[in-house]
């Protein structure tokens, strides 16, 4: 997804926007540009494809004097990923990058060809520059235009103009997409769209609310508020750990999470696990007063993990749980009524969809909590509550230890809310601490098992598709299966419950289909069991992961005796997840930045 850096010093501009657009590189983009103002003029560079492209078309520039600088990685939504669909785009002496949809660019655009603006793009961000120049015209100051501008404006965005005509001025607007300004004591200020690229050049940050809107230049920070009045910039410290991950040797940051997971659980579980009680610091119990339902809602894996969580939520906590795409809630006029908790999941905190139900629901008075992976994300800013998964940083476009945190939180959850509602004793709760203590031990990859889904991935390269089956919460272990196998590999794979195969699917089975089923020795075992020996008997190639061989199958990938279900999951989730990470490598595929997607969508 598209990412902002700016930059107002003396430093090497270039080097410093450069480097912050290869911090946001694992959020997925297809295009990157720069814009410098130095001495009164602008230097612009663009270029399709990686971030190398667009080092190697700037090499001989270099800045060593003041300059203001603004730079982005674009995800194509409005056209192409061309050099001229590119940020920074250019009236005739202003340069934007924006992040977001301007859902009211054809009006704004027909209307300004219609003055005779000439528009190089076919982007909806080049009306803003042109926008702002039209009213630069007939306004008594840079910023007057800019504010006009921004009123004008519907739908999304995070903006950073710079202009001629205040050459030492960096103009910015925040509305549904986020923007952060960092400063530090060389009295330099950078804004990004995320904590990333300003870790190591900044000590403290201003994250800006929807409808912030300002300027900023080496002596003054002038920041407005949605109603227009004058507010103070609120710093806060930024943490000085390089956080940036490097791949200590993996072939891939998806392979290094994966690896990661034993250890990010260990530390999700930190502090959280009593020894009949959940204790969750973070939440007021106040939050489950009067409330009767759960509403889960998310998009892609965070989707599974809440899918995953109404099993456990239903059985523990004994609470009706509904799970929603938030694509789909958005725009169907659900029904929310106050007994609901409203409950969003995402890695990022800043996927579209999830963020604007949370509005939603805030709107409709509804209590809201959210589960989530990056700290004072909008989406934690905003709910009522938050529980922070502490999977790290994952760069990854697919997920897989932000998934495996967000199940353990859930788990957690349910036996939180179990307490609160008195469904499971005190001795049913502690057990299933003694359990979640253990998952740590049951994420380690092993080498032995690492080296068999190597070696057997070579035969799941090509056929007409996989189908993950499993039952019960292995269902939405299923889907996330397919999904990761999905994402980096290409192949169409689809997750489906074991018991509706028979359905409709079945229909498709050959030695060309192949079955991946997820056999949990703890649940359901002889019903998944039969599921799969249907298929069998229809001559599908089966590939069984389960902790009992299986006859039936063709392949066979144990996992380790576990003594509950749900150890056999995160066992059997870190089975998938090498799964498609060694057929995507087989592939020659592009395991961290797949095709076509995105690590955090904040567009709609
Ligand atoms: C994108 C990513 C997926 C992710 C989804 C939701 O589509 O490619 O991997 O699951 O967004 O992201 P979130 O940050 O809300 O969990």
């Amino acid at each position: 997804m598209c990412g902002i850096v700016g930059y107002i010093g003396k430093k090497n501009t270039k080097e410093i926007l450069l480097d912050g657009l290869k911090e946001l590189e694992y959020r997925g983009y297809d295009s990157a540009g720069i814009a410098i103002l130095e001495d009164g003029n602008f230097h612009n560079f663009k270029a399709v494809g990686k971030l190398v492209n667009l080092e190697e078309k700037t090499k001989d520039f270099t800045t060593d004097k003041f300059a203001v600088g603004i730079g982005h990685t674009r995800w194509a939504t409005h056209g192409k990923p061309t050099e001229l669909n590119a940020h920074p785009h250019l009236g005739e002496s202003s340069y934007v990058v924006h992040n977001g949809i301007i859902e009211n660019y054809v009006s704004l655009k027909k209307a300004l060809i219609e003055d005779g603006v000439r528009f190089l793009s076919q982007t909806d961000t080049e009306v803003i520059v042109h926008q702002f120049e039209k009213n630069l015209k007939t306004m008594q100051s840079a910023f007057e235009a800019f504010f006009q501008t921004i009123k004008e404006l519907q739908g999304a965005y995070a903006i950073l103009l710079v202009t001629k005509s205040e050459p030492d001025t960096i103009f910015f607007a925040k509305h549904g997409s986020p923007m952060i300004l960092g400063i530090n004591s060389e009295e330099e200020k950078y804004f990004a769209s995320s904590d990333t690229p300003l870790i190591g050049h900044c000590s403290d940050v201003n994250y800006f609310e929807d409808g912030d809107y300002g300027y900023v230049s080496p002596n003054e920070i002038v920041l407005f508020d949605k109603n227009n009045n004058t507010k103070g910039v609120q710093f806060s410290k930024l943490s000085t750990n390089r956080l940036s991950a490097q791949k200590d040797g993996f072939r891939f940051f998806m392979e290094k999470e994966i690896y990661e997971q034993s250890d990010v659980i260990a530390d999700t579980l930190m502090g959280r696990l009593g020894i009949q009680n959940i204790l969750f610091e973070e939440l007021d119990k106040a939050l489950f007063e009067g409330i009767d339902e759960i509403k889960l809602c998310a998009c892609g894996t965070s989707y599974h993990s809440a899918l995953s969580a109404s099993y456990l939520f239903e059985r523990y906590a004994k609470i009706k749980t509904t799970v929603e795409i938030a694509s789909e809630f958005r725009y169907r006029s659900p029904i929310m009524t106050k007994d609901t908790l409203f409950i969003v999941i995402s890695q990022s905190g800043e996927t579209a969809d999830t963020l604007e139900t949370l509005k939603m629901a805030k709107e409709a008075g509804l209590k809201t909590l959210v589960i989530c992976n990056v700290d004072n994300s909008s989406m934690v800013r905003l709910a009522d509550a938050s529980i922070l998964t502490r999977a790290g940083i994952e760069k990854g476009v697919a997920s897989t230890k932000a998934f495996a945190t967000q199940v353990c939180v859930f788990w957690m959850l349910s036996l939180y809310i179990a307490e609160i509602k008195n469904s499971l004793s005190s001795e049913e709760i502690a057990a299933q601490i003694t359990l979640l203590r253990e998952v740590p031990g049951h994420v380690k990859v092993s080498d032995a098992m690492h080296e068999r889904i190597k070696r057997l991935s070579k035969r799941y390269l090509h056929g007409h598709g996989f189908f993950f089956i499993g039952r019960d919460i292995f269902y939405p272990l299923a889907l996330e299966g397919a999904l990761k196998l999905k994402e980096i590999s290409y192949l169409h794979a689809e997750g489906y419950p074991s018991g509706e195969m028979k359905h409709g699917p079945i229909a498709l089975a050959d030695p060309e289909l192949f079955t991946i089923a997820l056999l949990p020795q703890h649940l359901l075992y002889e019903k998944s069991k039969s599921n799969v020996e249907e298929l069998s008997a229809r001559d599908s190639t089966i590939c069984a992961i389960s902790a009992l061989e299986f006859d039936k199958a063709d392949d066979y990938i144990p996992i380790s005796a576990c003594r509950d279900y749900m150890l056999e999951f995160f066992e059997m989730m870190v089975v998938v997840q090498l799964l498609s990470l060694e057929i995507s490598i087989r592939l020659g595929n592009d395991v961290d930045m797949p095709r076509n997607l995105a690590k955090s969508v904040t567009v709609e």
